[in-house]
């Protein structure tokens, strides 16, 4: 993707996501950022980062409120899902992946081209039969009986 491309970042405010939005603007790109609660201040770091106030606004979006995603991925390149509820809460799991659902059916309902998915290690590695030589890809799950 070429600098100066439209992409947004889910959770801006999270850890991982503050640091993708820093770096995305560093690289030149018009970044949208999602939140929850864009006035909560633990988010304030944002509008601090060097491009911020020239190319960075920011989007209410809840992953579970598909409206509120289509209305921040509307005409952009691509997308960096990144939020997620970070939790050993197992009641919490649905959210996340309910959340990534969303993501995807409103990002391709607002045709967008690409979506960057920050998943898990814990998604590909734990399988007591995966030969620990072999390099983790794609075609490495965890096994989720084990
Ligand atoms: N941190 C790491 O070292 C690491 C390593 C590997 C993978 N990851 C993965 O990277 C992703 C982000 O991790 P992180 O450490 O950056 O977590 P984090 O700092 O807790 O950030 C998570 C973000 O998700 C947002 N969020 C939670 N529930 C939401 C919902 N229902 N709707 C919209 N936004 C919601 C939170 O927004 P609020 O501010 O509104 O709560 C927060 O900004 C996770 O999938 C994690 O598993 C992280």
């Amino acid at each position: 993707m070429a600098s100066g491309m439209l992409v947004c970042v889910t959770g801006a405010g999270g850890f991982v996501a503050s640091w993708l939005v820093k770096h995305l603007l560093q690289e030149g790109y018009i970044v949208r950022g999602t939140l929850r609660d864009p006035e909560n201040p633990k988010n304030a770091h944002l509008k601090e980062l060097e491009g911020a106030k020239e190319r960075l606004s920011l989007y209410k979006a809840d992953l579970m409120n598909y409206d509120s995603l289509c209305n921040a991925f509307k005409g952009c390149d691509g997308i960096f899902h990144v939020a997620s509820p970070v939790s050993d809460d197992p009641n919490l799991v649905p959210v996340a992946i309910e959340g990534t659902k969303n993501v995807v059916n409103a990002a391709a309902d607002m045709s967008v081209r690409r979506i960057v998915f920050t998943s898990s290690y814990g998604a590909v590695h734990m399988d007591p039969n995966r030969n620990p030589n072999k390099v983790l890809d794609e075609t490495c799950w965890s096994d989720t009986e084990f």
